[in-house]
């Protein structure tokens, strides 16, 4: 990951102009860290097949990055969940203002679309990643789940409604990363299809934990205030701290299963992230790093 965030580096959205401060609220929420969860995702499948592609790939893994990044810095505004902290560091509209945050959120939106045009592939494969960006990120993807998430808090859904929620606010783009890396190195539909499946599981797991951290991490060890999804459709509103320790180890019990029925390639590729960030829970039940 050292060369992913070298690229990073590289590839910033660079933009100077008499606004003294645009420029660093375009970098700053991708400087200040973060798990890399979706990179890593995608590079873990082009590292399994082609890893001669990795190079090329930092373009799209970074456009993946700078889009989630984009959804974090709306989802925390006033008015959204109207938090103070992301990735350990002040918010851009507490940081600047408002309308500075959300300018930098639009331009990172489009900026990511930028990267994929760019990226060193056929022109038939760029299309096709833009259209899964779009697509898992879009109207029909994370900004319907954040619409979902906002209209229904302090209305408590049913469980199959709150899998709708998520899926759409955090698996979509999960899932849309692991399908990326399969489009780039070619992989049969069938393959393809079951990765991105894969990645809707591994998504719901992802956000049941991202609720018990909520319910279990101070704010420090988040990074990002915790305590504030009371009133909202989380897992552990809907089943109870417990009953998402339980929910969350079945999901991971499933994966598990299905990890295990993937090609050994990337068994070896993504073995070490899974067991990092999701099979952990399960031996531990303990919180995420
Ligand atoms: C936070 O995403 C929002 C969710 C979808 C749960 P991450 O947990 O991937 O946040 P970073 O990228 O590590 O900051
Ligand atoms: C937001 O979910 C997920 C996005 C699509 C941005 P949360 O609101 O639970 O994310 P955190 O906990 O603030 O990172
Ligand atoms: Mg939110
Ligand atoms: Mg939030
Ligand atoms: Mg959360």
């Amino acid at each position: 990951m050292q060369d992913f965030e070298s690229f990073l580096a590289a590839n910033l959205p660079r933009v100077s102009s008499i606004h003294p401060e645009y420029e660093e609220a375009l970098q700053a929420m991708l400087l200040a860290g973060g798990k890399r969860f979706r990179p890593r995702l995608l590079l873990g499948i082009v590292q399994a097949y082609e890893p001669l592609l990795l190079e090329s790939t930092m373009h799209p893994a970074l456009a993946l990055e700078i889009f989630h990044t984009y959804s974090l810095i709306h989802d925390d505004l006033p008015a959204m969940d109207d938090a103070t902290l992301r990735r350990g560091e002040p918010t851009l509209h507490t940081r600047f203002d408002e309308a500075l945050a959300i300018l930098a959120g639009d331009a990172l939106n489009t900026y990511a679309f930028e990267v994929l045009a760019r990226s060193p592939f056929r022109a038939d494969v760029r299309v096709e990643l833009v259209r899964i960006l779009a697509e898992n990120g879009g109207a029909g993807g994370m900004v319907l789940g954040q619409a979902i998430d906002l209209r229904f808090e302090k209305h408590p859904l049913k469980l199959e409604e709150v899998l709708e929620l998520h899926r759409n606010k955090t698996a979509k783009l999960i899932a849309a990363s692991l399908e990326m890396g399969a489009v780039i190195v070619d992989l049969p539909r069938e393959t393809r299809k079951a990765l991105y499946d894969f990645g809707i599981e591994l998504g719901l797991l992802f956000q049941v934990q991202d609720d018990i951290l909520d319910a279990t991490q101070s704010e420090e060890e988040a990074g990002k205030p915790t305590g504030n999804d009371l009133e909202k459709n989380s897992f552990v509103t809907l089943l109870g701290l417990e009953g998402a320790l339980d929910y969350a180890d079945g999901l991971a019990e499933s994966l598990q299963e299905r990890f295990e029925s993937f090609d050994a390639p990337i068994r070896d590729a993504l073995g070490g992230l899974m067991e990092r960030y999701l099979f952990r829970h399960k031996a531990h039940r303990g919180p995420l790093a």
